[in-house]
């Protein structure tokens, strides 16, 4: 049986990109039977940077809401915000006192950011040890993640090599990252990648509104009405053929090239598409979010399987280190 862990971003409300090259492949590989899966919500690693108690915990609520929206059973995979398992901060201790300090300094996530020493907290230089934590604490075997993670991952081997060299090859599991190199990428607004930090995403998820705006937004060409047009050079075609089925995306495509067809059309359809598409989604990620109670039960259940495991390890760590177990 193959332990697979991640840990999710809490950042805010999620868009077609991530649940369609991210979220979906992800609840689709932890359905597969001899996985057991593991899949949290890194909130503690958001307050490396939020500042917000209302921002923290609402982020937390739309992650959960995202992924339980998405398909995710909470029957079949661990489910859980990090901070519900305090066991992994202390972990977290324990193995950043066997972690040289230069790794960390040559952290991609802390260099970028530490010409600005001043802005920079010692929690940001903290952060590869906390995702080492989140890893080793349930005996992790793979670890799926984007190219940007891999450095991580080359750091949590190397922790949890240092602890098992000192302590017994038998205390962690050593983590595989598993990058899936074909990742599908949905391209946003503008023509690049599809991404939060380009302002150019279609937040699947969020009201009709604001999801028609940012599909009316899309950027097309000045081609006039009357005339042909290129579809495989066109957003609005692209993101088309990536959500509707393929009779209608032929049907379009001829009108393209047929011309008397416009960009506006091809919107509109586009927006017709994406909220009949994802309507069961859409609905149930608007009801969790109105029902936190309903958010936490399910979170709870997650929780408590996490902390069992947590506690194991945790104990067999504080013994193996010279503390006394709690158990
Ligand atoms: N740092 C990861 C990201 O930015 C999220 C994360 C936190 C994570 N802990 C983890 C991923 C443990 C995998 C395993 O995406």
């Amino acid at each position: 049986m193959a332990r697979i862990l991640t840990g999710i971003q809490s950042t805010g409300i999620q868009h077609l990109g991530n649940v369609l090259g991210a979220i979906r492949p992800a609840i689709g590989m932890s359905a597969k039977p001899g996985n057991e899966s593991f899949l949290f919500i890194a909130d503690l690693h958001s307050f490396t940077t939020v500042r917000d108690p209302a921002v923290l915990k609402e982020s937390t609520y739309a992650a959960a809401a995202t992924w339980l929206a998405s398909g995710l059973d909470v029957n079949t995979t661990t489910f859980y915000r990090q901070s519900d398992v305090p066991e992994v901060t202390e972990l977290t201790w324990y193995l950043g006192c066997l972690t040289p300090f230069p790794m960390l300094a040559n952290a991609h996530s802390f260099k970028d950011k530490s010409e600005r020493r001043s802005e920079v907290n010692a929690g940001l230089f903290y952060y590869p040890v906390l995702m080492t934590a989140d890893i080793v604490l349930y005996d992790a075997h793979f670890v799926p993640v984007g190219k940007d993670q891999r450095q991580h991952l080359e750091i949590a081997r190397d922790i949890a090599g240092a602890f098992n060299r000192q302590y017994g090859e038998d205390i962690f599991v050593v983590p595989e990252a598993s990058v899936s190199e074909d990742v599908m990428v949905v391209p946003g607004t503008d023509g690049q990648k599809m991404s939060k930090s380009y302002g150019n995403t279609l937040d699947i998820y969020a009201p009709e509104a604001v999801l028609k705006k940012q599909v009316m937004g899309i950027v097309s060409d000045s081609t006039p009405l009357e005339a042909p047009k290129d579809p495989a050079n066109d957003n609005t075609f692209k993101l088309f053929s990536l959500v509707a089925p393929a009779e209608a995306v032929e049907t379009m495509r001829a009108n393209y090239v047929k011309g008397g067809y416009g960009y506006g059309h091809a919107k509109k359809e586009l927006l017709a598409v994406l909220l009949d598409g994802f309507s069961k989604e859409r609905a149930l990620y608007a009801a969790l979010m109105n029902d936190k109670t309903e958010l936490d039960r399910q979170l709870a259940i997650g929780a408590e399987k996490a902390r069992s495991i947590a506690a194991r390890t945790l104990d067999r760590v504080r013994s193996r280190v010279g503390y006394l177990p709690r158990g």
